[in-house]
């Protein structure tokens, strides 16, 4: 018994998680399945499952101390418990962000149900009308448990007749039905319609708007037509975006930039200003934050711990000279600013002070390559900060990846608005000014620190949420040798570096090295990505940018696709995903080129080395889920089909469009470019160099 309200409470305190609206196969603590080879000794389940052998064992035992004497009800109460380990779980056990005791039942077919089981199926009926008269001790069919008034009873044996007054009142309770972005229980593992994988657009047609080289765009928070535009030495501009279709280039001025933080920012091949946010009340607060690196030799604010320490096995003192003239020379940053000050409300500024508010974070690194350094908020008010492995010869020399007593070759996520006192900080040993979210995956796990939120990555280079189902938290991560992959990150995963590289079995070419024992994890695979032999047969070089779920209409064929791009190769693809909300993705290569009309041509040079477009370092999404392209020759953004002479069905072809110039040019596989790229691309270069 002891036991059994163990359980109860172990998914109680699973239950406690507030949880968007679910749309992937994620289990009901917010983790992603693992995929198990044997069906589960109790529950029929196999391959993707939310269950380990322990929890099967705990669910049997829940099961028979139901003691349900009627085969047909039994084994309906038992499907029913079984769904714990469904990879939907966390769909079914969460509906509109409260917890249940019982999964979803589906009540009713729905036309468009994205379930290809849930046909004319009633189960919470069949489930009333099969069990009604039987009795289940301590039934999880209790109005209490799912937080209902019902019959009140004080008894631990109940039929459903004693705890309901009827099948209707059963069913409010516990039924409902399937939607576009939820699943619902029959009594069988959730199974997706298997609908037909739409066929790739015929290509994509990108408009050039700037000219100068960013590794970051962020919308304007107060929703306005304008972006923030960040570069590596640490300037950020606020530009105006220009209306789509209007012919006009971004307005901005780079001899006024918003913020200049060039002074504590190291520019160097590897370093710089990486990542840019801002809160999501920053209208009404004016906090934003910075992410960059700094050098301790050149400026005392950089300062804070290594990463390289006795706690990870890393002596700091055995580090290679190269590495910086003391350990841990270089550091990763975090900082907050402010506009307070600089405008009567924040929305109107257009400047900011270059003085530090507060350090949010401070990591200082072991080598000179690998730091991503991606900041996003997510929908939870969560800052999240994309960490790489930090670098070194052999791929993670220090398993900094694998090991959870590390920063390195981590995603964290920071609660920014309720800073502790440094006492606080002091007492739980963290490394800045943030609070550890309630629900971190690694907030009672000793041997990890808390501000974890997954591990395994190499260089994150690129994360974003898809703006219409945040469950969808995707990162592109770059690979070795052999692999470069895209990732949707899930509380506590491990995404496999660097035991894993993508799907394969990292083997270092280097001095081999006895590694993580492979059956010691079970590691997320990426959802996406490529293989090094299938682009720049020339260079051999290859390094993923992770991009956006395309969610504007602007281009009706791209929308719900996920884009992303290489690097060098400057090869944009889009994943589809097929059955929707499955996870399963099917990529294209998609030949894209310039509008002829384009408001900055897209020039070329014949026998330049550049590749078309120049590096593609990031993307970025404007208010109007419009998406650009972020390169060292400019900046780019996707355009209506029809102007590139492409064809997309679903497209609206007016044949009027004021700015089609007469005769486009038949679409070529991209417009080569050249001009503007900056000296810094040549520091770029090497920046995400694969070995
Ligand atoms: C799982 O399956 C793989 C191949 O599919 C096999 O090599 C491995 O032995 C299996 N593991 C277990 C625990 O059954
Ligand atoms: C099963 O999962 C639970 C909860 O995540 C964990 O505490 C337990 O150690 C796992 N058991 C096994 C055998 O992996
Ligand atoms: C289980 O049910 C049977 C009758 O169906 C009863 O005899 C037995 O005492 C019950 N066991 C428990 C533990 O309730
Ligand atoms: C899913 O499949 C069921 C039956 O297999 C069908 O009735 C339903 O229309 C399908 N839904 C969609 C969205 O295709
Ligand atoms: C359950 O009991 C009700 C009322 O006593 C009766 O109408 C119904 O037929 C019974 N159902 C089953 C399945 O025995
Ligand atoms: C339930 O509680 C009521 C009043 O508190 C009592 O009269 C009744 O006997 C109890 N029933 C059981 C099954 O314990
Ligand atoms: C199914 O359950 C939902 C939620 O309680 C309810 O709103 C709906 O009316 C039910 N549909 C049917 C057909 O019973
Ligand atoms: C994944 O998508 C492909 C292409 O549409 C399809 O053939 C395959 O059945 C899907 N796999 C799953 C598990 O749904
Ligand atoms: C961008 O560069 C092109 C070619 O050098 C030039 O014609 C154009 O004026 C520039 N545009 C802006 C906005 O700087
Ligand atoms: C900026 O102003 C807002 C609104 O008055 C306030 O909430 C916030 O604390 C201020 N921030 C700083 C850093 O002064
Ligand atoms: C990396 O991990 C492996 C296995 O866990 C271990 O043998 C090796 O010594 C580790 N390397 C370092 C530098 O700690
Ligand atoms: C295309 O036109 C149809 C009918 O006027 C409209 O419903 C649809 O929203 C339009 N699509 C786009 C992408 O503008």
């Amino acid at each position: 018994m002891g036991r059994f309200i163990g359980f109860i409470l172990f998914l109680c305190g699973l239950l406690l998680l507030v949880h968007p609206t679910v749309s992937l196969p994620l289990c009901s603590d917010s983790t992603a399945p693992s995929t198990l080879n044997s069906t589960l000794e109790f529950c029929p389940y196999k391959g993707s499952v939310c269950c380990n052998s322990t929890q099967d064992g705990d669910i049997q035992r829940q099961f028979q101390g139901m003691n349900i004497s009627d085969p047909a009800c039994s084994s309906l109460v038992k499907s029913i418990v079984c769904a714990r380990c469904d990879p939907f779980s966390g769909d079914l056990y969460i509906v509109n962000s409260t917890p249940r005791s019982v999964p979803l039942l589906c009540n009713s077919t729905s036309e468009n149900s994205p379930q290809s089981n849930q046909a004319a199926t009633d189960f919470c009926s069949t489930v009333w009308d099969t069990c009604q008269n039987i009795t289940i001790v301590n039934s999880p069919f209790a109005p209490s448990l799912q937080g209902r008034a019902g019959v009140p009873t004080n008894s631990s044996t109940s039929k459903l007749s004693d705890l309901w007054l009827s099948k209707t009142d059963f069913c409010n309770a516990f039924g409902g039905s399937s939607t576009e972005e939820s699943v619902c229980f029959v009594g069988e593992p959730v199974s997706l319609n298997n609908t037909k994988l739409p066929s790739p657009p015929d290509g994509l047609c990108l408009e050039k708007i700037g000219n100068g080289s960013y590794l970051n765009m962020v919308a304007h928070p107060d929703g306005s037509n304008r972006a923030f535009f960040s570069n590596q030495a640490g300037k950020v501009w606020l530009a105006t975006i220009p209306e789509m279709g209007s012919g006009g280039m971004l307005e901005l001025d780079e001899s006024k930039p918003f913020v200049d933080l060039t002074d504590v920012v190291n520019l160097d091949t590897q370093f710089g200003m990486m990542g840019l946010a801002f809160h999501p009340n920053f209208a009404q607060n004016g906090r934003f934050f910075a992410s960059f690196n700094c050098d301790k030799v050149k400026w005392p604010g950089c300062s804070g711990r290594c990463s390289c320490n006795s706690d990870v096995n890393c002596d700091p003192s055995k580090l290679p000279s190269d590495s910086g003239s003391q350990p841990c020379q270089h550091q990763s940053v975090v900082a907050e600013y402010t506009v307070n000050g600089s405008a009567s409300q924040p929305s109107l500024a257009t400047t900011a002070k270059p003085t530090e508010v507060r350090r949010i974070i401070t990591i200082g690194l072991p080598f000179t390559s690998r730091h991503a350094g991606q900041i996003l908020f997510g929908e939870d008010g969560y800052l999240y900060f994309m960490m790489g492995d930090g670098g070194g010869q052999g791929g993670d020399p220090y398993n900094f990846s694998q090991n959870k007593k590390s920063l390195l070759g981590k995603i964290m996520r920071l609660d920014i608005n309720n800073i502790p006192s440094s006492e606080d900080i002091n007492k739980l040993d963290l490394w800045g000014n943030y609070s550890i979210p309630k629900d971190n995956p690694f907030v009672e796990d000793q041997s990890a620190l808390p501000e974890i939120w997954a591990y395994g990555l190499r260089n994150p280079w690129r994360c974003s949420f898809d703006s219409e189902r945040p469950s969808y938290f995707m990162c592109g991560d770059v690979g070795q040798d052999r692999f470069e992959e895209v990732n949707i990150i899930s509380k506590g995963g491990n995404y496999g570096w660097s035991v894993y590289e993508g799907p394969l079995l990292f083997v270092p070419n280097s001095s081999p090295k006895e590694s993580t024992p492979i059956d010691s994890i079970n590691p997320i695979f990426p959802v996406m990505g490529y293989n090094h032999s299938t682009i720049n047969k020339n260079t051999g070089s290859a390094s993923i940018t992770g991009g956006y779920f395309y969610r504007s209409n602007t281009d009706p064929c791209l929308y719900g696709r996920y884009l992303y791009a290489d690097l060098y190769a400057s090869a944009i693809w889009a994943g589809t995903e097929t059955p929707k909300n499955s996870g399963n993705f099917t990529t294209n290569d998609i030949p894209f080129s310039c509008a002829p009309d384009s408001p900055i041509p897209c020039s070329s040079t014949p026998g330049s080395p550049l590749p078309a477009l120049g590096y593609v370092f990031s993307f970025g999404e404007d208010n109007d889920k419009d998406i650009y392209v972020l390169t060292s020759s400019g900046v780019y953004r996707f355009v209506p089909p029809s102007r590139c002479k492409y064809t997309c069905s679903l497209e609206n072809v007016t044949t009027t469009v004021g700015s089609l110039s007469p005769t486009p040019s038949p679409p070529s596989h991209a417009s080569r470019s050249t001009n503007s790229w900056s000296s810094l691309v040549l520091l770029l270069l090497l920046l995400f160099t694969c070995s």
